[in-house]
């Protein structure tokens, strides 16, 4: 029988514990089954340029550095869907079928998918179209991905906005300010809430809750009337300003991107609240780095999964990790769905109950 053949690539922004996930699909596939790996590079563009744009890999190529290694060794793209590719004119035009034809000529039987939820929906449709198998598994930093509790990503993330809490609470402390920490996360508020507890914040707003600037004021109030003379607030890019408009900077490449929340709820609160206020935004220091060690885990035993299921003619699923343990789900309960912190769920209920202001429930 012919050796397998199956492809990998990583695709929409870049986090920590990619390299980790790629390096257990190679060991496994090779290891285990004797396959051969192609790792596709920038994405779905490695399968669209011409001369194709791939590394095979060989177990030497994925030591354990690669654990300790932030990003993707073999890039990403978060823009270019080959279904509305962006041309240098403006125009915009649909190469999909350069990706198909690309998949074909590379002469494999299966692709590994790993990318968010917008990622998970256009490889489907780029696979469905071209009657590719293929496995997805999750990752991002918002760790909205839905069905799993943890996307690769997230873990870093959440250790890298929880230590700029605590470097920032000295400061709060000792010039009785009010510190902002404005962290990513899209349109969901995962990286906030989580960093904001275990942080020990006293106001945490996230996008699916509403808020007024009142009730931070009067949680500020409380804080003094408590006897403490500084207060740290976190805030997700994604939160709207108090009249519903969303906060975007237009980025170079065209793209317009979250950012500036942080700067506008300084602006409206240092007389409200009579306090000087600072504003830190983290950006993408949350992606890089060191992946932690639940990353790498949770990375590891992706991978595996992932091999596994395309091994087990498993596909059209992606991995996904719930109470402790890999499982798998249809790539459709997760192509472009979002999951929000639930406003009723542990995290919310946790907040309230330690007096943390999260903004006010929706009537
Ligand atoms: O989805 C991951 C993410 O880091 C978001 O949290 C953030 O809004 C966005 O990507 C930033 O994208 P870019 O790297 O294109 O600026």
């Amino acid at each position: 029988m012919a050796t397998k053949r199956i492809g990998i690539l990583t695709s929409g922004g870049d986090c920590a514990g990619l390299n980790a996930a790629l390096r257990a699909v190679v060991h496994r596939a090779i290891r285990n089954y004797g396959w051969r790996v192609f790792g596709i590079r920038d994405g779905s563009m490695g399968l669209m340029e011409r001369p194709l744009d791939f590394v095979e890999f060989d177990l030497s190529l994925v030591t354990g550095d690669m654990l300790r290694l932030g990003g993707t060794i073999l890039g990403t793209i978060n823009k270019g869907d080959p279904f509305h590719y962006p041309m240098p004119d403006g125009t915009f035009r649909d190469r999909s079928s350069e990706f198909v034809e690309g998949y074909r000529e590379l002469g494999i039987e299966a692709l590994v998918v790993i990318g968010g939820d917008g990622s998970m929906r256009i490889l489907n449709q780029l696979c469905r179209q071209g009657g590719i198998p293929m496995v997805g598994i999750p990752k991002t930093i918002d760790n909205d991905v839905a069905h799993t509790d943890y996307a690769i990503g997230f873990s870093t993330a959440l250790d890298v906005a929880g230590e700029a809490i605590d470097r920032l609470a000295p400061t709060a402390a000792s010039h009785h300010r009010v510190m902002i920490l404005e962290v990513m996360g899209r349109d969901v508020g995962h990286i906030a809430i989580n960093a904001g507890v275990a942080g020990g914040a006293d106001v945490i707003l996230i996008p699916e809750l509403p808020y007024t600037l009142e009730g931070i004021a009067n949680k500020i109030a409380d804080v003094r009337a408590e006897g403490r003379n500084h207060a740290l607030l976190v805030v997700a890019e994604g939160c709207r300003t108090e009249t519903g408009e969303s906060i975007t900077k237009i980025q170079s490449g065209g793209e317009a991107r979250y950012g500036g929340i942080g700067q506008y709820l300084a602006a409206r609160l240092t007389d409200l609240v009579d306090a000087e206020t600072r504003v830190t935004v983290l950006g993408h220091v949350q992606r890089g780095g060191v992946p932690s060690m639940r990353d790498r885990v949770i990375a590891s035993a992706f991978g595996v999964h992932a091999v596994d299921l395309i091994s087990a003619g498993r596909l059209g699923r992606v991995v996904a990790w719930q109470h402790g343990q890999v499982v798998d789900v249809p790539i459709t309960d997760v192509a472009n769905i979002t999951r929000a912190v639930d406003p009723f769920g542990t995290l919310a209920q946790t907040a309230r109950g330690l007096g943390i202001y999260i903004g006010e429930m929706a009537s």
